[in-house]
């Protein structure tokens, strides 16, 4: 019977890592891995997280299960860092989930369960984005978001999209931190999307997986502030594996904003129905060491200082990285300005494939580079082997 099944590609992005692996030239360089890496090229646990565990492990004295919502101490305290008091409490509704792609998904799920036509994506995006809502059903329209060789946002793109959008339509949104292009909406332009969403009667669905990794935790969610605070109805897809560097403990949540408590109440029963018709509850440890930080000022002031300390380190090297880069092509002086972890070169895949063969630098055939791959003490050997191509 399994032979009615066709074998489906590999994971480019996995593939790379197991090339990268073999490669035993020492000055190699993994620009494609989509984890935060240290100056030692290490992707390494927080301090609080650790003080957290440590805490876990001495008190807990269950592992009875959570239920399909998930822990609700952690849901309250990760929209307070999320929204703030940007909108009223009670008409949220939020479910915890495994990673932010199990919120992607439910949020897809609840989308097509309201007989929701589609939703608007934005080109390049993550490249799961996509096939998570297709697996749910949902159609996808696409429009163009950013130009690779001017390092622009088009965003009359985004407003002819938006204006086309019919009402009812879902519409993906990256809170900041762009994956893959570092991208960046000013708040002149969130503002524009805000409003457009609302009177068209849109639902967007924000995606935010590196609160923290671009201008601060408070600035990487301001556009999405300003967002739920004019829009009725929206989703959050929020991740902890960046913020909180949680990556294989499978920790998020989705949230939705509804336009009263009792219908926050019946999105929350649809989205645990989902929930537990699929892995039925999320796993705990992760969501209770967020919780464990967020509750105590102590662990959540050392948490904040050391997420500050690794944006510190990329925006450095975006920096010396912009400067050096300018110099072949001039309008990769924006990646100084852009934001998170990742930026798109203008490179053809033959040759992001002589970077690979002639000089041990790996990157995905998009041209995305993880800027987090470098060490700051290596930029100044990288950027000749691109300059040079
Ligand atoms: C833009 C974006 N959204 C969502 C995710 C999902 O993250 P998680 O590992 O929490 O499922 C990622 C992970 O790389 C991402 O880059």
């Amino acid at each position: 019977m399994f032979d009615a099944l066709t074998r489906q590609p590999d994971d480019p992005l996995l593939a790379l890592i197991g090339l990268f692996q073999k490669d035993e030239r020492p000055g190699k360089v993994d620009l494609g891995v989509g984890v935060y890496r240290d100056e030692t090229g290490h992707t390494p646990i927080f301090r609080a997280v650790k003080a957290a565990e440590k805490r876990l492990l001495e008190t807990q004295d269950s592992k009875a299960y959570v239920g399909p919502e998930g822990d609700l101490v952690f849901l309250d305290h990760l929209w307070s860092l999320v929204a703030g008091d940007t909108v009223e409490r009670s008409h949220v509704a939020g479910v915890q989930t495994p990673g932010g792609s199990g919120a992607l998904r439910l949020a897809a799920d609840l989308i097509a369960r309201m007989g929701g036509r589609g939703i608007w994506l934005g080109l390049p995006s993550w490249p799961n984005h996509a096939p998570i809502f297709k697996a749910a059903g949902l159609n996808i329209a696409t429009y163009d978001f950013f130009d690779i060789p001017s390092q622009s946002v088009t965003f009359d793109n985004v407003v002819t999209a938006l204006e086309g959008a019919a009402p009812g339509d879902a519409v993906l949104l990256h809170a900041s931190c762009h994956n893959p292009t570092g991208g960046v909406l000013t708040e002149a332009q969130w503002m524009e999307i805000a409003a457009l969403a609302a009177q068209r009667n849109l639902l967007p669905l924000v995606d935010l997986a590196y609160q923290g990794f671009g201008r601060g935790l408070d600035q990487d969610v301001a556009g999405l502030r300003h967002l739920i605070g004019i829009v009725p109805e929206a989703l959050v897809a929020v991740s902890c594996s960046k913020s909180f560097g949680l990556y294989r403990e499978r920790t998020g949540a989705i949230f939705a904003l509804t336009a009263s408590a009792s219908s926050a109440d019946t999105v929350r029963s649809n989205l645990a129905g989902l929930a537990r018709t699929s892995y039925s509850m999320p796993p705990d440890h992760g969501a209770a060491v967020v919780r464990t930080i967020l509750a105590d000022p102590e662990l959540r002031r050392d948490w904040a200082e050391e997420l500050k300390a690794m944006r510190l380190r990329m925006t450095g090297i975006r920096h010396t990285l912009a400067e050096g880069l300018r110099t072949r092509w001039q309008s990769l002086g924006a990646i100084a300005g852009q934001e998170g972890m990742f930026s798109m070169l203008p490179l053809t895949e033959a040759e992001v494939m002589r970077l690979r063969t002639e000089h041990g630098i790996y990157m995905p055939g998009s041209g995305r580079i993880n800027i987090a791959g470098l060490k700051t003490a290596e930029v100044a050997n990288v950027v000749p082997k691109f300059t040079s191509l």
